[in-house]
């Protein structure tokens, strides 16, 4: 490992910044609204299988990487093979860029729902106008972009200041706040007169619902969602001392992500289904429905802002694991100093997500018959995150699997069993289902 690397303070800082950059918009937002669009239970099954039989040995797998290598994605794998694998890590800092362009928009809105809490739009959403309200929003570009660009220069502050001193230290506090508001939440929407049909569309899988788009879908959502198939386990995983398991890591932090997932759809299905609302409404999913709960509890607005501020917290350790990505890479291999590469490539990928904010206003061209934002989304969750999948899985199992595997057991090892089906993972299972489901998307 390089002298002089900026190393996490503690494991449980190392778990909670991990499990930080896992845990997000993600898990919030794209997960019910892509559970609503594509049919319910079925897909929330779907879900947690490739969680388990692909996402975990990945993840797994690029932390050992990280960890072995000591560098950036791209530095990682030249370290530990070279020939054309620096490509991987390369591919993956373009999906960071790409991903964190679009990202920055949907917190944005999450900031401008924070403050709007205590505007008109519970009263408008009391009478049933919330959707209203969202659409009005997206089409005020301005507004849109400047809380695009608030949130983005939150993003670049923290990674400004470092691994330790920005990262974890934020992460440590944002993340547990985030599972009691969840909870409470929860206990709401479940008691709400009707609740139980949501339950029911949440939890009964209705297998006439499962088609190849669900199955790319569900597989797409378990990458973004763990953060993998990029080489943002890898820059983490540089940071963290030999003495720590990483199989053990690998657990806990799935596990918080997981949990985030499964109590959002709680909180989001009842309430849909009591208020008689669609499930299917995409994008705008949760900041049409979660007002509507709000605006019927009593504090209404004060748990509105608690909630959008925990989603901010939730996206801004996220997001800054995807600017730490390319920020590693600037550093380890231009020589570019910390902040110097947080800035311009903050402000780059803020300009990058401009179209993204403009693209759900009613004026805005579509790409692919998506908008220009689900296009991104498209491009990184489903195109480059599997292929960086897929690579990174080859790479752990076959050309450097010795290395990887003696990585792994380093700081304590998987139980036999698992260190077996780690090893299949990573050489049969997750390359050729990926591929499959890849190639079947296309068709
Ligand atoms: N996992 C985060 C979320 O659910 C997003 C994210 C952060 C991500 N880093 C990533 C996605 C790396 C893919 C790759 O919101």
């Amino acid at each position: 490992m390089s002298r002089g690397r900026e190393q996490w303070g503690s494991k449980f800082g190392f778990i909670m910044a991990a499990a930080g950059s896992a845990v997000g918009l993600g898990n919030i937002w794209r997960f019910p609204y892509l559970t609503g669009v594509s049919g319910g239970g079925i897909f929330v099954v779907l879900y947690l299988i490739l969680v388990a039989a692909i996402g975990m040995p990945i993840m797994l797998a690029e932390m050992a990487i990280g960890r072995g290598g000591g560098l950036n994605a791209v530095g990682s794998f030249r370290k530990l093979k070279g020939g054309l694998w620096p490509m991987v890590g390369w591919a993956g800092v373009v999906a960071g860029f790409v991903i964190l362009s679009f990202y920055g928009v949907v917190a944005g809105w999450t900031v401008a729902y924070m403050f709007k809490s205590f505007g008109p739009l519970m009263s408008m959403a009391a009478a049933g106008g919330a959707a209203e309200a969202f659409q009005t929003f997206t089409n005020d570009y301005v507004q849109v972009i400047a809380y695009q660009g608030a949130f983005m220069l939150a993003t670049i502050w923290i990674v400004y200041n470092g691994v330790g001193g920005g990262i974890e230290r934020y992460c440590k506090v944002m993340m547990p706040s985030l599972y009691i508001i969840l909870a409470i939440l929860m206990v709401r929407s479940l008691t709400l007169e009707g609740a139980m049909k949501g339950v029911e569309f949440y939890l009964k899988p209705d297998i006439s619902k499962l088609t190849a788009r669900t199955v790319m879908g569900a597989l797409g959502q378990a990458f973004f969602s763990l953060s993998i198939g990029m080489g943002c386990m890898i820059t983490y995983g540089s940071y963290l001392s030999d003495r720590e398991s990483l199989p053990s890591s690998v657990f806990i932090v799935t596990v918080m992500n997981v949990a985030v997932a499964i109590l959002v759809g709680f909180v989001i299905f009842p309430a849909v289904f009591a208020f008689n609302m669609e499930p299917s409404s995409g994008p705008g999913l949760i900041f049409v429905t979660l007002p509507a709960v709000f605006a019927r509890m009593p504090m209404g607005s004060l748990f509105s802002f608690l909630f959008f501020t925990l989603l901010f917290f939730a996206a801004v350790t996220s997001s800054v694991s995807l600017l730490e990505v390319c920020v590693a890479y600037m550093k380890d291999e231009f020589r570019w100093d910390r902040g110097r590469a947080a800035w311009i490539i903050g402000l780059a990928c803020f300009l990058l997500g401009i179209p993204s904010a403009l693209s759900l206003g009613d004026h805005f061209p579509r790409v692919f018959g998506m908008d220009f934002l689900g296009a991104m989304d498209f491009l990184s969750s489903n195109v480059l995150l599997p292929l960086g999948g897929i690579f990174i899985s080859v790479f752990a199992g076959w050309s450097w699997f010795e290395g990887a595997r003696q990585e792994v057991r380093r700081g304590g090892a998987l139980p036999k069993p698992l260190e077996t089906f780690w090893v299949l993972a990573c050489r049969i299972l997750a390359p050729i289902a990926v591929a499959w489901v890849f190639v079947g998307n296309f068709r």
